[in-house]
C-alpha cells in the first residue's frame, strides 16, 4: 500500500512538472525525466551556508538530494541546520509537519565525492570560494558524474568559462548563483559560460522555477551582474568612511532611509564577510583592469587584521552572541 501510494504521488508530481514543459524540446524533456527518475538526481557539493540552503530548497520541492562534503561534521551540521530552518517554517505555518518530514527524507549525505555524484543528473557545487579548489572539484566531478549530467556552480565571482574549461563537457557547465539565505531569497542568477548550451540554460531556468525561485539569465563576465553592481557600492561606502566623509551609522542610515535598502552597505558587507567582499573586488579589478574597482585600503587592512564581519565577531559593527543590537565597532566610534 505504502509503495503504491508513493508511486502515485511520484507520478502526480512528475505530471505536474511535465505540464509546465509543454513548450520544451526533447532534450529538456529527457534531462527532466532523468532528474525525476534517478534515485539520487541532485547532488550538492559543499555543506556550508549555501550548500545546506540549496539542498533544503531542492528537497522541499520534492527532489532527492545528496549533499557531499569533505567534512563529516559539516554534513551533520548541514542536516541539523536544515531541520531547524524547517521547524521555523512549520512554526510560521508555511509548511506542515508532514512536509518537513518529507523534505528531510529526501536528503542523503556522503563524504565521498565518487559515490556522491555517480548517479547525479545535476550537480550544484557550493564549496569554498577558491579558484584552485573549484577547478580541482570540477575535474573530479567531470570524471565521476554521468556523462550527460549538468555541472552547475554557485560561485559568486569565479569565471564559469574558466571552470568549464577543465572539464570535457563545457557545454553542460553553468552558473547557478543562489542568494543567502537560500530558502528566503527569490533570485537565482543563472550564468552562461562561453560554451554553455542553450538547452542547458533552459533546463536550469525551468528547474529554478520548480524551486519557487525567479531565474535571471546573464553572461559570464567578472562579477556577473549581482556582484558587479553590489561590490562597487560597498567599496564606495568603505571609501567614504576611510576618507572621513561620514561615520558608519550615517553611511548606512543614508542608504537605508534614502534608498529604501533593507540594510546599509557596511552592515551588508559585514554579513557577506569582508574577506569575501575583498576577494570579489579583486576579481573585478583583475578581470576588467579598471582602477575604479581597486579595493579600499581600509577593507584590505580589516581583512588582514582578521576583522571579517559578523562571522569573526567584528567588522564595521561588533557582534555579540545572542544580541540583535547593532553596535558600531570601537574602531569607528566617534
Ligand atoms: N555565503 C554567501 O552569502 C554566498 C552567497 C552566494 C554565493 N556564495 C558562494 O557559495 C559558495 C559556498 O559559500 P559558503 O558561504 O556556503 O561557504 P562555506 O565556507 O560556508 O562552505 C563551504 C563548504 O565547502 C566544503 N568544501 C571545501 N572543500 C571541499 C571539497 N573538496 N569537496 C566538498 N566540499 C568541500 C567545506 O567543508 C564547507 O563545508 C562559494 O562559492 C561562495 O562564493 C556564497
Amino acid at each position: 500500500m505504502g509503495r503504491v501510494y508513493q508511486l502515485v504521488e511520484t507520478w502526480r508530481f512528475q505530471k505536474q512538472k511535465l505540464k509546465r514543459l509543454s513548450n520544451y524540446n526533447t532534450y529538456n524533456l529527457l534531462i527532466f525525466l532523468s532528474i525525476m527518475n534517478t534515485s539520487s538526481p541532485i547532488t550538492v557539493v559543499g555543506a556550508g551556508t549555501m550548500g545546506n540552503g540549496i539542498a533544503h530548497v531542492f528537497a522541499q520541492a520534492g527532489f532527492k538530494v545528496t549533499i557531499v562534503d569533505i567534512s563529516l561534521g559539516q554534513l551533520e551540521r548541514a542536516v541539523a541546520t536544515i531541520g531547524k530552518n524547517l521547524d521555523r517554517q512549520v512554526a510560521k505555518g508555511s509548511i506542515t509537519e508532514e512536509q518537513k518530514k518529507e523534505t528531510l527524507a529526501n536528503i542523503n549525505i556522503n563524504s565521498n565525492m565518487i559515490a556522491g555524484v555517480k548517479d547525479a543528473s545535476l550537480v550544484v557545487e557550493a564549496a569554498t570560494e577558491n579558484t584552485e579548489l573549484k577547478l580541482q572539484i570540477f575535474e573530479e566531478m567531470d570524471k565521476y558524474a554521468p556523462k550527460d549530467a549538468i555541472l552547475a556552480t554557485n560561485t559568486s565571482s569565479i569565471s564559469i568559462t574558466k571552470i568549464a574549461a577543465v572539464t570535457n563537457r563545457a557545454s553542460k557547465v553553468i552558473g547557478m548563483h543562489f542568494m543567502n539565505p537560500v530558502p528566503v531569497m527569490k533570485l537565482v542568477e543563472i550564468i552562461n559560460g562561453y560554451a554553455t548550451d542553450k538547452e542547458v540554460t533552459n533546463t536550469i531556468v525551468e528547474l529554478s522555477k520548480q524551486l519557487g525561485k525567479v531565474p535571471c539569465v546573464v553572461n559570464d563576465y567578472p562579477g556577473f551582474i549581482a556582484n558587479r553592481i553590489l561590490m562597487p557600492m560597498i567599496n564606495e561606502a568603505i571609501y567614504s568612511l576611510y576618507e572621513g566623509v561620514a561615520g558608519v551609522e550615517e553611511i548606512d542610515t543614508v542608504m537605508k532611509l534614502g534608498m529604501a535598502h533593507p540594510m546599509g552597505p557596511l552592515q551588508l558587507a559585514d554579513f557577506i564577510g569582508l574577506d569575501v567582499c575583498l576577494a570579489i573586488l579583486r576579481v573585478l579589478h583583475d578581470g576588467f583592469g579598471n582602477p575604479k574597482y581597486a579595493p579600499c585600503p581600509l577593507l584590505i587592512n580589516m581583512v588582514t587584521a582578521g576583522k571579517l564581519g559578523a562571522k569573526s565577531g567584528e567588522g564595521f559593527y561588533k557582534y555579540t552572541a545572542g544580541s540583535k543590537d547593532l553596535v558600531v565597532s570601537g574602531m569607528f566610534k566617534k
